[in-house]
């Protein structure tokens, strides 16, 4: 079959269409579809369940057989790896010309961070900090995924991760439920824009339904146990706040909740999504997500298929399992005829409200994928987003930004590098055309002569390398030459330099999915580099490409500056070039903590108190530490620097005693106490110290971006609610106690000014 679909998709088709169309309201689909469900067949209705793969976008063992000839059929709902307006167009030509009822399939990809212009890692996105910027990179990946004839992403992922071991922490948004959140809903509604119905906007599909992030160890699939308090106090707002913005779609996880695959976990998909959150639109499980519960120790695949659908699933991606057993099931009277037709609907549905049974051609166009993908504009939306999700973690000296004469070394092996500028999950986004950084740094080098070596080796390590090259064996590869000679070209190259910038770290498979660590040093080969350019006495800047928190605890003590740059995407070196020569001044911030050491993994700063603190100072025995390292991370949640400094003036508070629905303004003035115009991000964090359950010692609730130039100050408030004091307690429900609370300001989670007030609900 592979071959024949892929003779069809090579034919090229112009088609153009309409910019919008009518939609009809909710009657009328109610109408339409009941309707069309009328006329089906139960396998027909059975067949719209059906999600195979088709195409390059294999993240597992199954790939899918006899496509073309199942669409036919009517056995498939929709279709995900196939992207292009021909390709799109062919496929859909069979489903609306061919099957019984000329039923539209949806058109689904992994668009993640860009489609054909790559953006920031989503790690980075979210260390922007900025809801607005986030939102205008899904809208631009939807505007170009939309015109290459899909209407479906597979985005974003709002798993909350403590763990950086785990590589998909590059694909998430960090530890916080309340960044995540923020981050989540503008993804979405930067993907849905002002509606579905327009051929511009794509649905999102919020994933890994969930707590997929708290798998055990940081290994990809494993098990998650966590109590309901978790859950729903740190691991499940984001998920909500994704869907309260309107996504249309979500997808369960690999992983159990509460011993049970979320798949089939009909707490999950039925009472918590559906009926505690009113969510309307439809599940897709993850790849082969319904099958893996047979491994799960659930039963075979008709039990385990029947499970997903009662649970509440209404698409299976890869599995089949739906598709083959689900009328044997209903046969035998394991599901019934009603939980087959909900699921149907909430397809249906979702077609209607992407406008496909109105025009199933509606995201086709060959015009807008010449003119709408990957131009100056979109290229330049990008090299925004990167310059603001850098994160500066050191600048000793001021370093930064480099000045634009004598000599420049760029050293390492992503100096001159195009592919791994990109990161992880960029099906559509073509790595040659990515911008390296020696590319960029020249650019806008000016008097400034730049001279480059390789200088080493991602990684030596030759096991490590072919698992990072299993999609293509050129990812990671070995330079002919011997470690040393490159050593020595690079101290020689560096002998002649004012400044040498070492362009190192992970590179784009070192992180992602099935991409988990225990180490999580720079690999060794880069990081002796990076010894003995510092043995040179040299003035070294660290730019630092990386999916996940890494260990520098070396790096912190031994470098002049370090920028981390996460995976910055097609405009990589144009975005790092414009921080280091401080045309942008950094102000990303961290939306993970860096540990020192892997062995305080997990670390995270909203963690509860115990009951035997430790100072950090005073004796150490019978209290919480360790005996070989510090509990304190190496940069904090919430850190990042910037080329000015900002000083914080103490918290002044509107009011200090706070009855039933009141509510507070919290103000600091911040100052530009250094030289150069910069924006800070200020945070405003909570403490409830007393409280029924053990809470959190502070919880991030909202923050600011203020821009300042040198000398200036400005006042910079928050409003406090109590709608910020609630939290789920021992029943599980949501509100909050009287008593005293902490509000902290400041540059990150651990630098803060802390101010208290009493608040009391006696009068509610
Ligand atoms: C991943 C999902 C992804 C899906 C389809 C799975 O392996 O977990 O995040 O959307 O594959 O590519």
């Amino acid at each position: 079959m592979k071959k024949t679909l892929s003779a069809l998709l090579l034919i090229t088709v112009f088609f153009s269409c309409s910019e919008k169309k009518s939609t009809g309201g909710d009657s009328k689909m109610d109408t339409f579809i009941n309707d069309l469900m009328a006329r089906m067949t139960i396998e027909e209705k059975i067949g719209q369940l059906n999600l195979p793969v088709a195409g390059g976008a294999v993240t597992g063992i199954a790939i899918s057989k006899d496509v073309e000839d199942k669409i036919r059929k009517g056995q498939v709902g929709g279709i995900f790896g196939v992207f292009g307006p021909d390709k799109v167009r062919k496929v859909q030509e069979v489903a609306v010309n061919e099957s019984r009822l000329k039923i539209p399939l949806i058109f689904g990809l992994d668009v993640i961070h860009g489609h054909r212009t790559i953006f920031p890692i989503p790690l980075g996105l979210a260390a922007t900090w900025n809801p607005d910027l986030i939102r205008k990179s899904a809208q631009v990946a939807a505007q170009e995924a939309s015109a290459e004839g899909l209407n479906w992403t597979f985005s974003p992922m709002v798993d909350i991760a403590r763990d950086p071991r785990w590589g998909r922490v590059s694909e998430g948004n960090g530890e916080d439920p309340h960044l995540g959140s923020i981050v989540a809903a503008a993804m979405v509604k930067g993907y849905q824009g002002d509606g579905l119905s327009r051929n511009n906007t794509i649905m999102a599909c919020v994933k890994h339904f969930g707590l997929y992030g708290g798998s055990e160890a940081g290994r990809d699939y494993n098990t998650v146990d966590m109590s309901r308090i978790a859950m729903y106090n740190y691991y499940l707002p984001p998920y909500k706040a994704a869907l309260d913005a309107g996504a249309g779609s979500i997808m369960s996880s690999f992983n159990v909740v509460d011993g049970i695959p979320a798949t089939g976990n009909r707490w999950l998909l039925t009472d918590v999504l559906r009926n505690e959150w009113g969510y309307k639109g439809f599940v897709v499980s993850d790849y082969t997500s319904v099958s893996e519960m047979i491994n799960h120790g659930m039963g075979d695949i008709q039990t385990v298929s029947a499970l997903a659908l009662h649970a509440g699933l209404d698409m299976d991606m890869v599995s089949e399992g739906l598709l083959t057993t689900l009328k044997k099931s209903l046969d035998e009277g394991k599901v019934t005829q009603q939980e087959i037709d909900q699921a149907c609907m909430r397809i249906l549905e979702a077609k209607y409200k992407l406008g496909l049974f109105e025009d199933p051609y509606l995201y086709v166009s060959e015009e807008r994928a010449k003119n709408e993908v990957l131009n100056t504009e979109t290229r330049g939306a990008s090299r925004e987003v990167a310059a603001h999700s850098f994160v500066l973690l050191k600048n000793k000296g001021q370093v930064l930004p480099l000045k634009k004469q004598g000599t420049i070394a760029l050293i390492g092996p992503l100096a001159d590098n195009h592919r791994d500028m990109l990161g992880t999950w960029v099906i559509a986004g073509e790595w040659e055309k990515s911008v390296s950084v020696l590319e960029g740094v020249k650019a806008q080098a000016g008097g400034a002569k730049v001279v480059h070596a390789k200088g080493s080796n991602i990684t030596e390590d030759k096991e490590f390398i072919k698992r990072l090259n299993f999609f293509n064996q050129q990812m990671v590869t070995l330079d002919q030459r011997s470690t040393d000679a490159m050593k020595q070209e690079a101290l020689r190259v560096a002998a002649g330099a004012d400044v040498v910038v070492a362009v190192i770290g992970e590179s784009q498979s070192m992180s992602g999915e099935s991409s988990s660590r225990t180490n999580l040093d720079i690999p060794e080969s880069q990081k002796e580099l990076l010894k003995a350019l510092a043995r040179t006495g040299k003035k070294i800047v660290l730019v630092l490409f990386t999916g996940r928190p890494l260990t520098l605890t070396w790096e912190e003590a031994n470098v002049d500056a370090i920028l981390n740059v996460w995976a910055p995407g097609t405009e990589a070196g144009n975005a790092i070039a414009d921080v280091l020569f401080g045309v942008h001044n950094p102000s990303g911030k961290l939306p993970s903590t860096f540990p020192r050491s892997v062995g305080q993994i997990p670390l995270y700063y909203n963690h509860l108190p115990t009951g035997r603190p430790w100072d950090g100072v005073s004796e150490t025995k019978f209290k919480t530490n360790y005996l070989d390292e510090s509990n304190d991370p190496l940069y904090p949640f919430g850190f990042g620097l910037s080329y000015t400094t900002f000083d914080y003036s103490d918290i002044s508070l509107s009011k200090t005693n706070l009855t039933g629905n009141e509510s507070l303004t919290a103000t600091v003035t911040l100052k530009n106490t250094g030289s150069y115009e910069g924006e800070e991000v200020v945070q405003l964090y909570i403490g409830d110290p007393v409280a029924t359950i053990s809470r959190p010692v502070k919880e991030l609730k909202d923050f600011a971006r203020v821009s300042l130039k040198p000398g200036e100050s400005k006042e910079v408030s928050f409003t406090v609610t109590p709608e910020m004091l609630k939290f789920y307690n021992s029943q599980l429900k949501y509100d909050w106690e009287s008593g005293e609370f902490n509000i902290y300001i400041g540059t990150n989670s651990r630098d803060v000014k802390v101010a208290k007030v009493m608040w009391s609900i006696s009068s509610r």
